[in-house]
């Protein structure tokens, strides 16, 4: 691969979105689990956010049935804006749910048979070019964000590239896991991957956090792939078979992380998100002091 293929713009995000939030039910029988929100505003647009700060252009969503109010949200609400703007109220607000006409793409994942698999339902849409891809549980809160550090890293490197960061060694089976080459600042060489492995067995205790940038060739490997851990077919066993073909490494993202896919990690970020916000911050700490009291 010569440099200037190695090197084509991110333009383009896949957001797996089908999942059917089930640790969170009964809140997600009628809403995907990706419109909770944090605050105001639905995980799906936290990640949505960091995307477009990275310079991405199309949203690509891999949904599935009952996922529509996802779509909806980056629709244009013709009945409220009209409302609203009757009433002289500033539709600002609104201003990050607006997406060009053509940069939101879905297609649909039929069966859940695991991420790679909902990653390679978006082939067609990806086509021959280098993509991002954004697992909405892990909202990621930095300045700059995660995918803009990482795009910052590819312009450098090329190749593939994952968000990583440490957890506690009792954590790591619940992820994928690297196992790590050479290191340079924020950027590490990726030798190996290995997705949920036994304590015992794990190579280092960095964990993939749910950022890639990834090379269109990935879709050609997941095409032929065997279902992996848990019996889906992975992402993690795709990228592996990567390594050494291209480039791979792993950048540690300078900020915050929270798992929004578990429930104490949903509360952990409302509180962490609040108490950083200049409307909110001086009101919640003195309600978190009264309620620890
Ligand atoms: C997925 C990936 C895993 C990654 C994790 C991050 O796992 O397969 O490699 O570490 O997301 O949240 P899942 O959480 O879907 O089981």
């Amino acid at each position: 691969m010569t440099q200037s293929q190695n090197r084509k713009p991110i333009r383009k995000a896949v957001f797996p979105v089908a999942g059917l939030g089930t640790r969170f039910l009964p809140a997600t029988k009628a809403i995907p689990k990706e419109m909770l929100p944090v605050i105001d505003r639905p995980l799906i647009q936290y990640a949505v956010d960091e995307a477009r700060e990275a310079g991405i252009e199309q949203l690509i969503f891999v949904t599935g049935r009952g996922k529509t109010a996802i779509v909806e949200h980056f629709d244009m609400a013709f009945e409220l804006e009209t409302t609203m703007a009757g009433r002289d109220k500033s539709l600002e607000v609104l201003e990050p749910t607006r997406i060009q006409p053509g940069n939101l793409v879905t297609v649909r994942q039929q069966v859940p048979l695991g991420l790679g698999h909902a990653i390679w339902c978006a082939r067609a849409i990806v086509g021959d070019e280098p993509f991002a891809i954004f697992l909405p549980d892990e909202l990621m809160i930095g300045s700059p964000g995660c995918m803009k550090q990482m795009v910052e890293a590819y312009n450098e490197v090329g190749g593939n590239l994952i968000s990583v960061l440490e957890v506690p060694e009792d954590e790591v089976s619940s992820y994928g896991v690297i196992a790590p080459g050479k290191a340079n600042g924020a950027l590490t060489e990726v030798k190996g991957l290995v997705e949920k492995p036994k304590r015992e067995e794990a190579p280092s205790n960095l964990i993939i956090s749910g950022r890639y940038i990834l090379q269109p060739e990935v879709m050609r490997v997941l095409e032929s792939q065997e279902k992996g851990a848990g019996g889906e077919i992975q992402l993690t066993d795709a990228m592996a078979r990567m390594i050494g073909e291209q480039p791979f490494h792993a950048v540690t993202f300078a900020g915050k992380r929270y798992d929004c896919g578990s429930k104490i990690g949903f509360v952990e970020a409302t509180l962490a998100i609040a108490l950083e916000r200049e409307d909110m911050a001086d009101e919640v700490r003195a309600m978190a002091q009264r309620l620890l009291g």
